[in-house]
C-alpha cells in the first residue's frame, strides 16, 4: 500500500509518500480503505521528535490517528460492522499513528452518515472522542454554563457544539480573528489572555437584563435535552443519551455554587483545551479546581485540576460520541470545521499548515489526489 511516513524525526519535510506493508485488523478492530485522514497536534509532536513517546516509536512510522473510509476487513469478535460499510473513527492511540495511508486499522468507529463529507469524517475521530470524554467527566448537562479555553481548535470546536447539544450555554475563548467563527458554532466568544475574568464578567452581567443577542441562541437551547437520545432512527450507539450517560460520574457541576469564591458569577465549569497556562485564572473564574478540567496542561493535578488523557491513562473513552456526531450531523446540528484539505502526497504542506495559527478546526489529508 502507499503511506505517508517518516524515517527520522524533523520538520514537515521529513514526510514522504511511498510503499509500506499493509496492516490487518486485529480482534475488535476493522480495517478501512482510507478516503481521508486528519492531522492532529500529536502527529506534529511525534514527527518533530518533541513527543516523550518518540523513544517507543519504531521508524519508519505512519502518522495520523484519525481516518474515515470503507471497511474491507473485520477483525475477530467485531459485531455490527460489515465489509463495504462507510465509517469514521480513530486508530488505537497506543500505536501513535497509522491513519495517513491507503489502509488503516480503526479501534473506535461509527457509521459515516451520507450528510458527513469524507473530509470532515476523516479528521474528526479523536476530537470527537476527546470532547465527549471531557464533557462526560465534567458532567455537562442542560442549563450549565461552560467556559471553553481554546474553542476554535480541532477539539474546542467539537466541544462547543457537543456542549450546546447537551443543553449547556458555552462561552469560548479565541483570538479575535476567530470570534465570528466560534459564534457561528454557537458559543459566546471572548478573547483569551490576561484579564479574562473581567471580560467574561461583562458578558455574564449583560445576560440578565436584557439578554444580549450573542447569548440568545445558546440560551434558547439550554432547556432542550439532546435530540440524539430521542431519535430512534439513529444508530445503536447514538441511542446513548448524552445527558444520562454522565449521570453516574462525579458531577463537577454539583459543587455548590454558593460554596465557591468564584471571580465570575454563573460560570459553572471550565474546560482547558489550550494548555496555555491559564488554569489559575480558570480556577478563580469557576471558584474551585473541581469545576475545571484540562486536556493539555500537565500542571493541572498539582493545582487540583483533573487532567484527562483518555485510554493512555486508563480512562473510559468517549467512543459513544462518534455516533452522536453522526446523528447530529444528519440533523444539521454538527460539523467538523475543516480549515484546509491536502492530498496525502502533500502531507508535508499539511503538517506545516497545521502548525500555524490562527486555527479554525482541522486539517485533512485525502487519499485520492
Ligand atoms: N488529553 C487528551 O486526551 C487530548 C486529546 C486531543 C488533543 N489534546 C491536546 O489538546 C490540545 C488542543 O488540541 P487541538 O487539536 O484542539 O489543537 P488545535 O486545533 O491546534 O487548537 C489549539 C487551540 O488553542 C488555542 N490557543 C492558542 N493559544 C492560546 C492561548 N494562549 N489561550 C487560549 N487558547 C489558545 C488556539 O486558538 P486560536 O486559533 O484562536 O489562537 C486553538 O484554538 C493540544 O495540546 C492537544 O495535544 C489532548
Amino acid at each position: 500500500m502507499f503511506a505517508v511516513q517518516f524515517g527520522r524525526f524533523g520538520p514537515p519535510e521529513v514526510l514522504t509518500t511511498g510503499p509500506f506493508p499493509e496492516p490487518h485488523a486485529g480482534p475488535g478492530e476493522v480495517r478501512i480503505r482510507v478516503e481521508a485522514a486528519g492531522v492532529a497536534p500529536v502527529d506534529l509532536a511525534l514527527r518533530s521528535g518533541s513527543s516523550p513517546s518518540r523513544d517507543r516509536l519504531p521508524l519508519p512510522h505512519i502518522p495520523g490517528v484519525d481516518a474515515a473510509g470503507v471497511i474491507d476487513e473485520v477483525g475477530a469478535g467485531v459485531t455490527g460492522a460489515a465489509v463495504g460499510e462507510e465509517v469514521f473513527g480513530t486508530v488505537d492511540v497506543a500505536r501513535l499513528g497509522g491513519a495517513s495511508a491507503e489502509y488503516a486499522v480503526l479501534k473506535l468507529w461509527a457509521a459515516k452518515p451520507p450528510a458527513m463529507p469524507w473530509t470532515q469524517a476523516g479528521a474528526g475521530g479523536t476530537s470527537i472522542e476527546t470532547a465527549t470524554r471531557a464533557l462526560d467527566r465534567l458532567g455537562v448537562r442542560p442549563g450549565v454554563t461552560l467556559l471553553v479555553e481554546g474553542a476554535a481548535g480541532g477539539v474546542g470546536s467539537v466541544v462547543v457544539q457537543f456542549a450546546i447539544a447537551r443543553g449547556a450555554r458555552v462561552i469560548g475563548t479565541a483570538r479575535p480573528e476567530n470570534h465570528a467563527f466560534i459564534a457561528r458554532l454557537g458559543a459566546v466568544p471572548v478573547a483569551y489572555g490576561p484579564g479574562l475574568a473581567d471580560r467574561i464578567r461583562t458578558l455574564t452581567l449583560g445576560r440578565a437584563e436584557p439578554a444580549p443577542a450573542t447569548l440568545t441562541p445558546v440560551a434558547a437551547r439550554a432547556d432542550r435535552p439532546s435530540d440524539v437520545a430521542r431519535d430512534d432512527s439513529a444508530s445503536d450507539v447514538a441511542r446513548v443519551d448524552p445527558v444520562s450517560a454522565v449521570a453516574e460520574v462525579d458531577l463537577a457541576s454539583d459543587v455548590a455554587r454558593e460554596d465557591r469564591p468564584s471571580a465570575v458569577a454563573g460560570i459553572d465549569l471550565a474546560l482547558d483545551v489550550a494548555g496555555a497556562g491559564s488554569l489559575p485564572e480558570l480556577i478563580a473564574i469557576t471558584g474551585t479546581p473541581a469545576a475545571v478540567l484540562t486536556l493539555a496542561d500537565f500542571t493541572g493535578p498539582r493545582l487540583g485540576v483533573g487532567l484527562s488523557r483518555g485510554a493512555l491513562a486508563g480512562e473510559p473513552d468517549g467512543w459513544h460520541g462518534l455516533a452522536q456526531a453522526a446523528a447530529l450531523s444528519e440533523q444539521g446540528r454538527f460539523r467538523i470545521p475543516v480549515q484546509a484539505v491536502f492530498p496525502m502526497i502533500r502531507a508535508a504542506e499539511a503538517h506545516a499548515a497545521a502548525a500555524q495559527g490562527p486555527r479554525q478546526g482541522k486539517i485533512t489529508l485525502t487519499a485520492r489526489p
